[in-house]
């Protein structure tokens, strides 16, 4: 099974942006701890990370055929994205939304998400464990 993880804009300045909200583990950091997880449950790993739409619909449109689920924190395009949404869509590829923080906590805006409707689950404010924990959703078909 490949899973690909996708991260979208400011997600490369973890561990730097607000680490009251976002924590201090790193982009690389959590790399490390998404490819050592992958290990452990035994699925190979695609680790993508852009601060650009278009950029995120191209990687998602790629994975069609050749990719068994995707976890995606699409970061504040979450909240905007009509076309990202319909990328999933078009490849109808299972999915797992992450936030690190808890976005439904946060302020009014960030509580629309536009992947939502779309995706199996929803994970959010379990820090990175929720990149691990979208991992094992999908490597157990759920
Ligand atoms: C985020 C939450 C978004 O509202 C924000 O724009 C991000 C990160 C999260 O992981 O908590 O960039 O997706």
């Amino acid at each position: 099974m490949k899973l690909l993880i996708i991260n979208g804009p400011n997600l490369n300045m973890l561990g730097i942006r607000e680490p009251d909200i976002y924590g201090r583990t790193t982009y690389n950091d959590l790399c490390d701890l998404i490819i050592g997880h992958a290990q452990a449950i035994g699925v190979e790993v695609e680790l993508y990370q852009s601060n650009h739409e278009g950029d995120l619909v191209d990687k998602i449109q790629e994975a069609y055929g050749n990719t068994d689920g995707i976890v995606i924190n699409p970061g504040a395009y979450t909240h905007t994205s009509v076309a990202i949404l319909d990328a999933l869509k078009a490849v109808a590829l299972p999915a797992v939304e992450v936030h690190i923080s808890d976005v439904d906590a946060r302020e009014e805006f960030r509580r629309i998400s536009y992947i939502r409707s779309y995706c199996r689950a929803t994970i959010s404010g379990r820090g990175v464990q929720g990149y691990l924990d979208a991992m094992d959703l999908l490597s157990q078909g759920e």
